[in-house]
């Protein structure tokens, strides 16, 4: 079967882009190999997707080539896909920072996708492999696939097959190896967005604390971000978590303020003057709660009675036993705790994935590559990944709308 346009992979860049090229009148088959389009649409934002954010800019992505993304991020905006959204009469809100949600269900975002594509006659056919790909020798080129269910060829050919997390979602390296197979330089690939684990002597902590929020700020590579951290049976969690981790090289150390409003040294002097007989773990419980004061405190002390000269063996109960050196000793493990995960949960767990496709070698207005006539890249399989909040999808919208013009 001949087709204008074939598109591997029918997630969130695949059906945006077939949607749009069917729009333009091109004949379009969107080719997945799982059993249902969109699953990660499906699993994100807990069920209700963060499709985009009111706040999209390019400093929101990480890539190699910081200037790549700003192309398609201005020609597709968070504003057009609200639009689309409204069209279809998808109630929604914002959830924080701009986040935007779906008020009943991700699967709005997926049905509203199919719609389109429906519309526009772009046909998706699942449970299909593609096992080969060639590029034809004639004068207009295209490409021939060698798939489950046939052959077919085309004309445009658009790798849409996202990155490597969560594998039992459909994931695959595909993409990086078509990139192989036409010689384009890719970035070594790693987990994003993805929990921190650990497995030292503080893992008995974050069991004993496992559920146990705060707001901190991480601090990693010039990178901070404020926001929630929560314990894990593995390690550390939540949104500040999530966010650092894509700026984490293993084996660096975080820096958490665990009390981002408090310059705890001077609190601690004022409070030492006014209440001295209060109690260390009591004085902490002020701002987390009794159970995160209690473990901290006594990780904190244990810690520095090993490492340093400041404390004794026996620890202080109240205030007035602390001496300056002490208080200040103790401030600093609160506002810039130095953290050394031991890893991450990797794919399994990650949102995303880092680094992919070299950006270098694909045109940012049509993400056609440079060198390969007729063959796109779209989405997360490029080397192009945004924080939490909607900019992963806003990317794969943006993406996927601007590959469309031109297949
Ligand atoms: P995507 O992964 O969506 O689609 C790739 C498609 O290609 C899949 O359908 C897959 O089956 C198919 N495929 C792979 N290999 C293939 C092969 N060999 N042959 C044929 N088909 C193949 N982002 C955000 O902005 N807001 C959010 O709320 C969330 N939440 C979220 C939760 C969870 C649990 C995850 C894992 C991820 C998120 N994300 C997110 C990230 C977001 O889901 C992701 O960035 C986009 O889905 C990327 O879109 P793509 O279309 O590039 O890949």
């Amino acid at each position: 079967m001949q087709y204008d346009v074939i598109i591997i992979g029918a997630g969130a860049a695949g059906l945006m882009c077939a949607a749009i090229a069917g729009q333009r009148g091109r004949s379009v088959l969107v080719l997945d190999h799982a059993n249902k389009a969109g699953k990660k649409i499906l699993m994100s934002g807990g069920g209700r997707c963060n499709f985009t954010n009111y706040y999209v800019e390019p400093d929101r992505y990480l890539c190699h080539n910081t200037h790549f993304c700003k192309s398609a991020l201005s020609r597709y905006t968070q504003w057009d896909f609200i639009g689309l959204v409204e069209k279809h009469g998808i109630p929604y809100h914002e959830k924080q920072l701009g986040e935007l949600f779906c008020d009943n269900k991700a699967s709005d975002i997926l049905e509203m996708l199919l719609s389109e594509c429906d519309q526009a006659g772009a046909k998706v056919q699942l449970n299909t492999s593609v096992d080969a790909i060639h590029s034809l020798e004639t004068e207009s080129g295209g490409y021939k696939l060698n798939t489950t269910q046939g052959e077919y060829t085309c004309e445009s050919l658009v790798v849409a097959s996202g990155g490597l997390s969560i594998p039992t979602l459909g994931a695959s390296g595909f993409g990086y190896q078509v990139a192989e197979q036409f010689n384009l330089k890719t970035y070594k690939t790693r987990a994003g967005l993805v929990p921190f684990t650990i497995t030292n002597q503080l893992k008995d902590v974050c069991i004993a604390l496992s559920g146990s929020s705060c707001e901190v700020i991480m601090e990693c590579n010039g990178q901070s971000f404020r926001g929630n951290m929560l314990f894990t049976h593995r390690g550390l969690s939540g949104p500040a978590v999530l966010q650092i981790s894509s700026y984490w090289q293993a084996g660096q150390p975080l820096t958490i303020n665990l009390l981002p409003d408090i310059d705890l040294a001077q609190v601690l002097r004022e409070t030492q003057h006014e209440r001295p007989k209060l109690s260390l773990k009591k004085f902490i419980a002020q701002w987390l709660t009794q159970k995160m004061s209690e473990q901290l405190v006594e990780l904190f002390l244990s810690d520095l009675v090993k490492t340093t000269d400041v404390f004794k063996a026996e620890q202080p109960q109240t205030l007035a036993e602390l001496n300056a050196e002490q208080m200040d000793a103790i401030a600093h493990q609160f506002n810039a705790w130095q953290l050394v995960p031991s890893g991450t949960e990797g794919y399994r767990t990650a949102e995303v994935t880092l680094g992919g496709i070299d950006t270098d070698e694909v045109s940012s207005k049509t993400m056609m590559s440079k060198n390969q006539q007729g063959l796109y890249f779209i989405g997360e399989v490029l080397d192009v990944t945004g924080h939490l909040g909607g900019f992963n999808f806003q990317w794969a919208w943006a993406s996927g709308w601007a590959a469309a013009q031109y297949v």
